[in-house]
């Protein structure tokens, strides 16, 4: 089995086998570690040694994840936490930029719940919001003032938003805002490009991350992810930063196809910005075809700049979707979007619903993060990006410094570390990355006290100090050495 194939792929991770013993691992799906040794030319991160120094220290965390797996499938609440190496941790609490987990380990984390804890673990602003709101109840299925409060508020801050509409999970939100194209152009295609995520409802969750095989195996058509998906008929798959097969694909299904979803940074396959002139090329085209332009902002709504990438790119679309940040890890999504739009909500000719859509707790949530995000109009993301950038370019630099073809992508507040020779430009370039030797330097990492995605993104909160750097990057020294 070659390198690349011991890095589990994203939702498919087989769980531990509830055979095993604590501390035991059934490692019959594994790669020896020998074998892989012998294949590497540079340093590998010492796998072997640091995998049992932390399968030493965090025993509890073995035992709860074979005591969950008897009852809760797959012992994780969201496939993706499987991908955990070596097996999932579990957790007391957060606070600030770090965790603590069951064994007493405290972590860096640069995971922040994958993305929503733009503030930190537990920040005063939040739970003092959400705990003057517990008193006064949890929801109330009706209206309350925080709706309109907030909704106005994100009116005035993000460029499309003439309405907005909450939900509860990035998921649900990309649904209604494909619902709306549809309903508003009498369309039924959208556009979806290779490696973008839209969440893990079926019709969008295709030709995420397929291999090389499943790829040319596809000649272009769509590509599931997982058993059980229906059909993906309505899907037209681009490469990201492919102006030509944009056109191409408008070319061929421009009277159908309702609207184009991206990711506008595309955080979810390395961190890929848009080529300049991508955004604007995707806007006109879906323009002159009569066709809505979707910015999923799930991540880099809140994150990259207070208007999210419509600021930090200026280009305005037609609708965009947010979650995570938002929220600040409290479950909350939102879509905002131009009038015209959104009006067929407010016709009731599109259906949005949901007994805990808009919920006070929730947006109790959100108030608080906008009161810190929007404070000085926005100065906070000046520190959040040069930290970030020092964390990034600090990383970059340990790494070369012991002999490692590296790249980061994205910056700041989201950024990817990626062991490969050049930059990517869309999914398929990502796949030349050493998956491998990712998963061995998080493994030190994490031996470190520095907790990162297994999948190479870097989440920055700001709760991380400078010390907090100093301290991320001594460890990637120790890691490295
Ligand atoms: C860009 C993007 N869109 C949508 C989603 C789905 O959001 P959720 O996990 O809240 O359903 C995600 C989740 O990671 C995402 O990254």
């Amino acid at each position: 089995m070659a390198r690349q194939e011991a890095c589990p792929p994203d939702f498919f991770t087989p769980p531990l086998s509830l055979n095993s013993q604590a501390g035991e691992m059934d490692r019959s799906n594994e790669v020896s570690l020998e074998s892989m040794r012998d294949q590497l030319v540079t340093g590998n991160f010492n796998p072997e040694h640091r995998e049992e120094s932390i399968r030493n220290k965090t025993q509890q965390s073995l035992k709860r994840f074979q005591r969950a797996q008897e009852s809760l499938a797959g012992g994780v609440s969201s496939g993706l936490r499987r991908s955990a190496h070596p097996y999932p941790l579990y957790f007391k609490r957060g606070s600030g930029s770090r965790v603590f987990d069951v064994d007493g380990n405290v972590y860096l984390d640069y995971g922040l719940g994958w993305g929503p804890l733009i503030l930190g673990h537990a920040p005063a602003e939040i739970t003092q919001a959400i705990a003057s709101q517990l008193h006064r109840g949890l929801t109330f299925g009706a209206q309350h003032d925080l709706e309109f409060e907030l909704s106005e508020r994100l009116t005035r801050i993000i460029p499309c938003a003439e309405r907005i509409c909450f939900a509860n999970s990035g998921t649900e939100i990309v649904q209604l805002a494909l619902r709306l194209a549809r309903a508003f152009t009498g369309r039924q295609k959208f556009l979806k490009f290779e490696g973008h995520y839209h969440g893990w409802a079926d019709s969008v969750l295709v030709s995420y991350h397929p291999t090389l095989a499943e790829i040319n195996a596809a000649r272009g058509a769509p590509i599931p992810v997982a058993l059980g998906q229906r059909p993906h008929d309505n899907v037209v798959i681009a490469g990201w930063n492919d102006f030509a097969g944009v056109e191409r694909a408008f070319g061929r299904h421009g009277t159908e196809i309702s609207a184009v979803i991206c990711e506008p940074l595309l955080c979810n396959s390395g961190c890929i910005p848009p080529e300049p002139g991508f955004l604007e090329m995707l806007q006109e085209t879906s323009r002159k075809h009569g066709a809505l332009l979707i910015f999923d902002e799930v991540i880099t709504g809140f994150r990259l700049h207070l208007q999210g990438a419509q600021g930090f790119y200026e280009i305005t679309p037609d609708l965009a979707t947010y979650a995570k940040a938002i929220g600040g890890g409290a479950p909350l999504s939102a879509l905002a979007g131009k009038a015209k739009v959104m009006d067929l909500i407010a016709s009731g000719k599109v259906v949005h619903a949901g007994s805990l859509n808009g919920n006070p707790l929730c947006l109790s949530a959100a108030k608080a993060v906008l009161d810190v995000l929007c404070r000085n109009e926005g100065a906070v993301y000046a520190d959040l990006w040069r930290r970030g950038e020092r964390l990034r370019k600090g990383l970059e630099g340990i790494l070369r410094t012991h002999g490692f073809n590296i790249i980061t992508a994205g910056g700041g507040p989201v950024f990817q570390l990626s062991f490969m020779e050049k930059p990517a430009r869309n999914y398929r370039e990502t796949l030349a990355a050493d998956k491998w030797l990712y998963s061995n330097f998080a493994l030190a990492l994490l031996d470190e006290g520095v907790l990162v995605l297994p999948d190479g993104r870097w989440y920055l909160s700001t709760a991380h100090n400078d010390e907090d750097i100093d301290t991320t990057l001594a460890a990637a020294e120790r890691a490295a050495a």
